[in-house]
């Protein structure tokens, strides 16, 4: 795929950009000599980041869960670059514990992040790219998480399943306006990122305590770099894949397994880590 992106040369926003995932989707994008938009809430990690790369870079530190912040970035990327090309809603938080004890505050990021970050992002992006009228791309990123629920992670779970309903209508609604603007649902599997460590400072309540070792293991000894990730959604992109599901094997046959559960009226097992 090195030489024919087919947004080689093109803008790209990324979200979430100050750490992980964010980090390869912004170095893979340089390295296809894109101009890359930064943002993130944490500002001064995403302005170290910013400073270790080489290529055209504008990091803009932004909260996307305030409307207003995102319809700002997106108003300095159109006046910075005169468009965008490729979006990455790619900024997420994890929250665990039982669904009773997590604090109101935590539901209320969840949601604010995980799902209205993505829809101020459409909301912010989408007239501006149908406007222009050129090929652009979106992509929306969930999770494994989003097809396949997990007790003591009820916030992550719900809003990843609230992020594959939203992003499928966005793909259909581009299909009725025949707009050249692609759509994918990113669902990483696991990927070596700080996704556990909160950027707000909150901690892992005892109950969930033991899951998220289980997870911060399984991340450590099986999940791909954020660089390794990051190659795998560009060749995504380039297919013009809407579902973007880089680590299969991660996803298919418990997702296979659950849809025969639900349509053999089977009830919900704990799932098997
Ligand atoms: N790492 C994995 O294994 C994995 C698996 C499935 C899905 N994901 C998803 O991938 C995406 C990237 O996560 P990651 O794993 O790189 O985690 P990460 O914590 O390393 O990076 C997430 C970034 O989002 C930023 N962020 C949080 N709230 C924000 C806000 N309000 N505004 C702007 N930025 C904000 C954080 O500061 C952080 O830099 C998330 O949506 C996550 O849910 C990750």
């Amino acid at each position: 795929m090195a030489n024919d992106f087919r947004f080689q040369d093109g803008v790209a926003v990324i979200t979430g950009a100050a750490s992980g995932i964010g980090t390869g989707l912004a170095r893979k994008a340089l390295s296809l000599n894109m101009r890359v938009v930064l943002a993130d809430i944490q500002a001064e990690a995403l302005n170290a980041f910013a400073k270790t790369l080489t290529g055209e870079v504008l990091a803009v530190p932004t909260d996307v869960s305030d409307p207003a912040a995102v319809e700002a970035l997106a108003q300095r990327a159109w006046d910075t670059y005169g468009g965008v090309d490729l979006l990455f809603n790619n900024a997420g938080v994890m929250a665990t514990g039982f669904i009773w004890e997590i604090e109101p505050e935590r539901w209320q990021r969840s949601f604010g992040v995980n799902v209205f970050g993505i829809l101020n992002g459409i909301r912010s992006f989408v007239p501006r790219m149908l406007k222009a009228g050129t090929p652009a791309h979106i992509v929306n990123t969930s999770s494994i998480g989003g097809f396949l629920p997990s007790p003591m992670m009820a916030p992550y779970s719900t809003t990843k399943f609230a992020v594959v309903g939203l992003t499928e209508s966005l793909h259909g609604e581009m299909q009725i306006l025949q707009a050249p603007i692609g759509v994918s649902l990113l669902a990483p599997g696991p990927v070596k990122t700080g996704i556990f460590d909160d950027p707000f400072g909150a901690t892992v309540p005892p109950a969930a305590q033991q899951l998220v070792d289980i997870l911060r293991t399984m991340l450590a000894t099986q999940g791909l770099t954020p660089d390794e990730f990051a190659e795998r959604v560009f060749t995504g992109i380039n297919r013009g894949e809407f579902w973007l599901i880089p680590q299969p094997e991660s996803l298919d046959a418990l997702l296979r397994q659950r849809v025969e559960n639900i349509l053999a009226g089977r009830n919900p097992e704990l799932p098997q880590l």
